[in-house]
């Protein structure tokens, strides 16, 4: 395929789509859910790969955001032949600041007079190796598609920027080269590289640009500046070439223009120092070459800042101190040549009015100011051998001034550029390949226009009709070879124009430099004269004098006209000779030759006037310059920006539609969209139109078998496309309305959120599955090694159960031995168990003598000293529980005790029954007994029954213990007094009676014998009275009959014995018979 085809078959060929990514398996590399979505990674993943050829651009993004505002790329725009439509669209995007739209790979971009926020890193960075279409258009992505195709493809490429002036092609230029910057990979050497490349911009500027009523920084000069990439993409070097500088406003500006800006910048910010010795003064109002404009100063320009810039951008680029010094040696010396005057002698020859500026320029230029002032003043002419000094008269000398002002800037321009080049040379030999930046002048129509605006408007001609060749040949050569038949394209071949300027020996920059070269009074009439009669029929060209009546009202007579396929331009051709020839008398130039300023000595080579040919005119040189960078150009494959102006104002958010669509006019906008347009607005190869809508139909759907070219024909006829909205070529579908590939892309859209939504479905539980799985997994595991530590903790229990139990049978067996090791453990287990036990079993009163556990053997002994304690420890709570009462109570009762424990049947039944202090109170005492015994102090008293000692009558009486005696008390009489002295002692039987026999001495006279009582209170009163009478061991328990003393010397007996009832009764033997109950335990 041709270089011209590839250009064209770029916007057409392959870029993954969302099935693609998905069957090539590259989707999975996507977040789920991300479906469709190309996202940036996943292309760069593809490129690196090499799946995605770089370069080949689509229409796919561009379908996608149609719907955003207007149309991103007007090959879509269904009117392509309505430039109403074409208007509407750039405004519609304009208004939302949307400066850029596509016409296929051509970037157009609008100029917004405002600083808007896409040109930062982040935007870089986001354009950065993205295919065109997947982002909105923007002057990154061209930069990137072309760097990229650059070197996939390993080839040349240049990116034409063009527009009228002020249409911010300058900007886009520096924008391309600043995107490179960021974006191509880079190291420190290269670093220098790529800062000198963005420096060469600001020296440039200041010396190429310049204030005029169009632009602020209006460039004056053509730029074409080669970025050479190597084999990895590095910005290694760079050249750059610069056209036709429009020398003439060195001496020359119109109202509201200015002089280059580094006139100013030099005035208004140089060093005090610098000033000084460049002979200069800070003001730009002194120089005659700085004040014709009448604006040196500008609200948009700051010189100042701008100087720094430029010495910054020096030093950047390699001027060493002496190179700064002699170029702005070379600067002043024309501001101060421009001050030079002359006045008219009496013979209107020229003299110099003053010779101060002058001596400047001298010293400046290193040449003798007698040399300089001849030179300014006269002309050499060689007549034969000699030389003739003739005088000038004041205009002669005017313009010798100016022409070696113009001369001396012009060379020290290029001069420049060369220094330039050599600072961004790369020496190396590698191969490289280049990416060339044009910054060309646009079509230009003024006022007036001149010989500047025929150059212009020329090479304007030669890159439409070097773009139409590459465009339409391209589209040409795809149709013949799809064998589609060819659709001619409506569109103005402007070859007929270039040839009416070019063409030798015919053109008019050919008749021009005849004029200038010929012999005699040649003007710029005479030259006028000779056009006419050369082209006097050309269609193209017109004349006041060859105009009809109606056109030539708007012809001057020093005019011509072009009808530009651009438009018509009326040109005066007044100046066209002198600009032509550029003259510059060889004297001057001899002494230039002779200056010390070294940048003036290259730029005036001394072999410069030794040819006797006469020098190129300009036309013939900038016809030849264009003629090598059409032949640059052709060898590199093209990227195209054209730049607008949206208002003639610089005003912001200003669409001046008149404006637009002038500029839309002559930059050939609607052509270039019927070419690329060509008939068709979409093309696509058989496999990737199938590829990407195969979805669409179930013959095609998933995969289809046959040839592409079959399945593409049944897949649109399925779609029903009408036949003349399609052509079937050899290896491509041909599509001719944007809207049907519009309804077919919505068709997919649908579909394609059908699918995805079905892959993502799919796709999830597939995911689902594999994490369910992973999880089940992970359990089976974790339950395995769960169930391993229980039986492991398991087995090491019994294993320590095991253990324990044995320990403990040695133990049992060995319980009785000394303590071992064996049994230690099991000894102290039985220790610890029974004092467990026992401590939940301990008795709860001194009388339980049978709770008390059997101990083991080990513990008898202890057993028995906790029994006791445990014994001691009960009663002493017992015993400080007791009252002072209880306590004397049972003193008593252990008297009782002491005397009848185990002797006498009733006692163990009488234990329980407490002791009281008396049984019969004083008040029922008989007041009299009670004033008998009352000093005695009565101890006790209780009702007793008396049995007679003779007949054993019974008798109810009080018993009374005193401190010292025993009374018998009936009523208020007391019977029988005894005194403990008298009382041998007391019986009583052994057993369950009541029955006590006080025995008394009977060798009392005073006393009557034994008293035979029985008191139900028995212990109780035997015992006080033992206490009272201390008599304990006369208290007597007998077993039998108990005698007993009737009165001295003579007896009689009681008779104890048991039986069913008790009875006390006097037996036939006339013993006193008791009968005492039986009481069953004793
Ligand atoms: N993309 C842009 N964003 C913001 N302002 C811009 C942009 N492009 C251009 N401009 C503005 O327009 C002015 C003119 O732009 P520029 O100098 O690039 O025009 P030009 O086409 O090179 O003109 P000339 O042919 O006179 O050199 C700039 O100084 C700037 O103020
Ligand atoms: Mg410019």
């Amino acid at each position: 395929m041709g270089v011209k085809q590839a250009v064209l078959c770029r916007a057409v060929e392959f870029r993954p789509s969302a099935l693609d990514l998905l069957e090539s398996g590259y989707i999975h590399r996507g977040e789920p859910g991300q479906g469709l979505k190309i996202t940036r990674e996943i292309v760069l993943q593809l490129r690196q790969k090499g799946k995605v050829k770089l370069g080949q651009l689509d229409l796919e993004g561009a379908l996608i955001a149609r719907d955003r505002v207007g149309i991103q790329d007007f090959v879509l725009l269904d009117a392509h032949n309505s430039e109403t439509a074409f208007l509407d669209n750039l405004k519609k995007r304009f208004s939302e600041d949307l400066i850029y739209t596509y016409i296929g790979t051509l970037l157009i971009s609008v100029n917004p007079y405002k600083e808007l926020d896409i040109y930062n890193k982040k935007q870089m960075d986001l354009y950065m190796g993205v295919n065109f279409f997947e982002l909105p258009p923007h002057i990154y992505a061209l930069a990137d598609n072309a760097y990229h195709t650059m070197l996939t493809e390993a080839n040349n490429h240049f990116i034409l920027i063009s527009g009228e002036s002020g249409a911010g092609k300058t900007e886009a230029s520096k924008k391309i080269l600043q995107y490179y910057a960021v974006s191509c990979p880079s190291t420190a050497l290269l670093d220098t590289v790529r800062d000198r490349m963005l420096m060469s911009n600001p020296v440039l500027e200041a010396f190429g640009n310049a204030k005029t009523m169009k632009n602020d920084n209006s460039s004056r000069f053509g730029k074409y500046m080669d970025i050479q990439f190597d084999s990895q993409g590095d910005a290694v070097g760079g050249h750059i070439l610069s056209y036709l500088l429009e020398k003439s406003r060195v001496v020359h500006q119109n109202h509201g223009e200015r002089n280059f800006h580094i006139f100013y910048q030099l005035v208004e910010g140089g060093e005090e120092d610098l000033l000084r010795h460049l002979g200069l003064e800070k003001d730009t109002k002194r120089y005659s070459y700085l004040v014709q404009g009448q604006c040196s100063n500008v609200s948009s320009i700051n010189d100042k800042n701008d100087w720094k810039t430029v010495k910054n951008a020096l030093s950047v680029i390699d001027f060493d101190a002496n190179d700064t010094e002699h170029l702005f040696g070379i600067i002043a010396s024309v501001l101060h040549l421009g001050n030079v005057h002359f006045d008219g002698d009496t013979k209107g020859y020229a003299v110099l009015n003053s010779n101060a500026g002058l001596r400047w320029v001298s010293k400046l230029l290193g040449v003798h100011v007698q040399v300089l002032q001849e030179a300014l003043t006269y002309r050499k002419i060689e007549a034969k051998s000699e030389e003739v000094l003739s005088p000038f008269t004041v205009d002669h000398a005017v313009y010798a001034r100016d022409a070696l002002a113009k001369a001396i800037y012009g060379r020290t321009f290029t001069w420049l550029v060369n220094r330039i080049n050599e600072s961004l040379e790369n020496k190396d030999s590698s191969r490289k390949t280049v990416i060339g930046l044009l910054d060309i002048y646009g079509f230009e129509v003024f006022f007036v226009n001149s010989f500047e605006q025929f150059c212009i408007n020329y090479c304007n001609e030669k890159l439409q009709q070097l773009f139409i060749e590459l465009t339409l040949k391209a589209e040409q050569e795809e149709y013949e070879g799809e064998g589609i038949g060819w659709e001619p394209v409506q569109f103005f071949n402007n070859k007929i124009i270039c040839d009416l300027v070019e063409e030798k020996h015919r053109g008019i920059i050919s008749v021009l430099d005849e004029e200038c070269l010929r012999p005699g009074d040649a003007s710029d009439l005479t030259f006028l004269e000779k056009l006419e009669e050369k082209m006097g029929n050309h269609p193209h060209f017109v004349t006041h004098k060859l105009a009809d009546k109606k056109t030539r009202k708007t012809l001057e007579r020093g005019d011509f006209r072009l009808l530009h396929y651009a438009g018509e331009v009326t040109y005066c051709v007044v100046g066209f000779i002198d600009k032509n020839n550029d003259l510059l008398y060889k004297n001057i130039k001899d002494v230039m030759r002779l200056s010390k300023n070294p940048i003036i000595q290259e730029c005036f080579p001394a072999n410069e006037g030794d040819s006797k040919r006469r020098p190129e005119t300009v036309a013939t040189q900038f016809k030849n310059s264009l003629l090598r960078l059409t032949e640059i150009l052709m060898a590199k494959e093209p990227w195209y920006v054209r730049c607008l102006k949206s208002n003639d104002n610089k005003q912001p958010g200003k669409f001046d539609e008149v404006l637009v669509r002038h500029q839309v006019k002559y930059l050939g906008l609607m052509e270039h969209l019927r070419v690329r347009r060509a008939g068709f607005a979409y093309r696509r190869r058989y496999e990737v139109f199938l590829k990407r809508y195969k979805a669409l139909c179930p013959a095609t759907w998933p995969h289809w078998r046959g040839v592409p070219a079959d399945g593409v024909e049944k897949l649109v006829k399925h779609l029903g496309y009408q036949p003349d909205e399609y052509k079937m070529g050899r290896t491509k579908i041909f599509i001719r309305y944007a809207r049907t590939l519009f309804a077919t892309e919505d068709a997919f859209e649908i579909c394609k959120h059908e699918l995805a939504t079905r892959i993502q479905a799919k796709y999830k539980g597939y995911r689902a599955k594999g994490e369910f799985r992973k999880q089940k997994e992970a359990a089976t595991k974790i339950e395995t090694c769960w169930r391993g530590v229980q039986a492991r903790k398991e087995r090491d229990r019994r294993a320590w159960a095991v253990k324990v139990i044995k320990k403990f049978i040695k133990g049992y067996i060995t319980r009785r031995e000394a303590k071992t090791t064996d049994n230690s453990e099991y000894l102290a287990f039985v220790r610890q168990s029974y004092l467990n036990r026992l401590k939940n079993n301990l008795p709860k009163t001194v009388l339980d003598k049978t709770t008390w556990l059997t101990p083991p053997p080990v513990m008898t002994e202890t057993s028995e000293i906790l029994r006791q304690l445990h014994t001691r420890m009960m009663v002493r709570k017992y015993v400080r529980g007791l009252t002072a009462q209880r306590k004397a109570q049972l003193q008593q009762k252990v008297v009782t005790s002491a005397m009848f424990k185990g002797k006498k049947d009733s006692y163990p039944p009488s234990i329980s029954v407490p002791f009281v202090d008396t049984r019969i109170s004083e008040q029922d005492i008989n007041m009299r007994v009670l004033q008998t015994i009352r000093q005695e102090r009565i101890k006790y008293s209780v009702p007793v029954v008396k049995y007679d000692r003779n007949g054993f009558k019974s008798r109810q009486r009080q018993l009374i213990f005193t401190q010292a005696a025993v009374y018998m008390v009936e009523e208020a009489k007391i019977k029988q007094r005894v005194d403990y002295v008298s009382l041998k002692g007391v019986s009583v039987s052994n057993l369950g009676d009541s029955i006590m026999i006080l025995h008394v001495a009977c060798d009392d006279p005073k006393q009557k014998g034994d008293l035979i009582l029985e008191c139900d209170h028995l212990f109780e009163a035997l015992t006080k009275l033992a206490m009272v009478a201390k008599k304990q061991n006369n208290i007597k328990v007998v077993q039998g009959s108990i005698k007993f003393e009737i009165h001295a010397g003579k007896e009689n007996c009681v008779d104890f014995s048991t039986g069913q009832e008790p009875m006390v009764y006097k037996g036939k033997n006339g013993h006193l018979m008791v009968v005492a109950p039986r009481i069953k335990s004793r």
